[in-house]
């Protein structure tokens, strides 16, 4: 396998998927520096899909993100998964492991859905505690991701962004920070996604996630990953990267309706072209920044 371990800073990447990874792995050349998997679709799996992940193992530094960890739920935590997932991330080669700040377990059932919480003391403390014993188990740095809803839990008792803070501070993790699903819940719940932003621990950020969203209606925004990054997102991701105190990987997620790969090169481009620009800003007018993540 090849060894990335010593590789330039992470950029921008892209989710790997069974399907683009066969244009993937043929390009020639693409801009992506790493590329991202969810671990659950390649544990203890033969055949084609271990296969491209052999193929991408070669070519990028391969991170993951899971689905399924249930990092805020209240079944017991699944032991003999983590024990699994602890060996791939070894042989991935994994810097660190990020997961969804929801519950994705009910009752044993495995929901394959993000859940989010009510966002109250009582989840905060619940979250918190089992973010620690995966980071014990992992032994290497969680970061947990916001994640994108269309209804207010019962019970909720604080904002979504305070909420988000209030777990990263008490489970001494980090952040993977969504913009697009900041932004879709923007439009949901009506807030302003500049404060919420501003609310969250951005010197726990250690990577950065785009996508595209389905306007159902104009107040109503799905986080689909099936289209392209629109502009109000593209205009958040640059506002954030302005308030980011460090410099992340930034991860294009695309997970259906597969366009030509050219095309999400062009958003890859246009993420890249908007970083280099806000860096230039930042050389104009000093401030501290810092470019490594971990
Ligand atoms: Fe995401």
């Amino acid at each position: 396998m090849a060894d990335h371990s010593d590789d330039k800073q992470l950029r921008v990447g892209l989710g790997f998927r069974l399907g683009l990874a066969d244009a993937m792995l043929q390009a020639a050349a693409t801009s992506a520096d790493f590329v991202e998997i969810a671990p659950e679709n390649y544990l203890g799996v033969g055949g084609r899909r271990a296969r491209v992940l052999h193929g991408a193992k070669e070519r990028w530094p391969v991170i993951s993100h899971g689905l399924c960890g249930d990092l805020a739920g209240s079944a017991p935590l699944d032991r003999d998964f983590m024990d699994r997932l602890k060996v791939f991330l070894r042989q991935m080669g994994a810097r660190w492991y990020s997961d969804h700040l929801c519950l994705t377990n009910v009752d044993g059932a495995q929901l394959h859905e993000l859940i989010a919480l009510p966002f109250n003391e009582d989840s905060v403390k619940r979250a918190a505690e089992r973010i620690r014993i995966v980071q014990d188990i992992l032994e290497m740095p969680l970061a947990v991701e916001n994640v994108s809803a269309y209804a207010t839990m019962p019970g909720s008792t604080m904002g979504e962004a305070e909420f988000v803070r209030a777990v990263v501070e008490e489970a001494d993790c980090r952040l993977l920070l969504d913009v697009n699903n900041v932004f879709v819940n923007s439009v949901n719940f009506e807030f302003d996604p500049i404060d919420y932003i501003e609310t969250l621990p951005l010197d726990k950020v250690l990577e950065v996630h785009v996508a595209g969203y389905y306007e159902e209606e104009p107040d109503l925004l799905l986080d689909t990953h099936a289209a392209p990054i629109s502009d109000p997102v593209y205009d958040l991701f640059r506002e954030a990267w302005r308030r980011l105190p460090v410099r992340p990987p930034v991860l294009l997620e695309r997970d259906g309706n597969f366009p030509p790969l050219a095309e999400l090169e062009a958003e890859l481009g246009r993420l890249l072209k908007i970083m280099d620009e806000v860096d230039t800003e930042a050389l104009e007018l000093p401030r501290e920044t810092h470019t490594t993540v971990l």
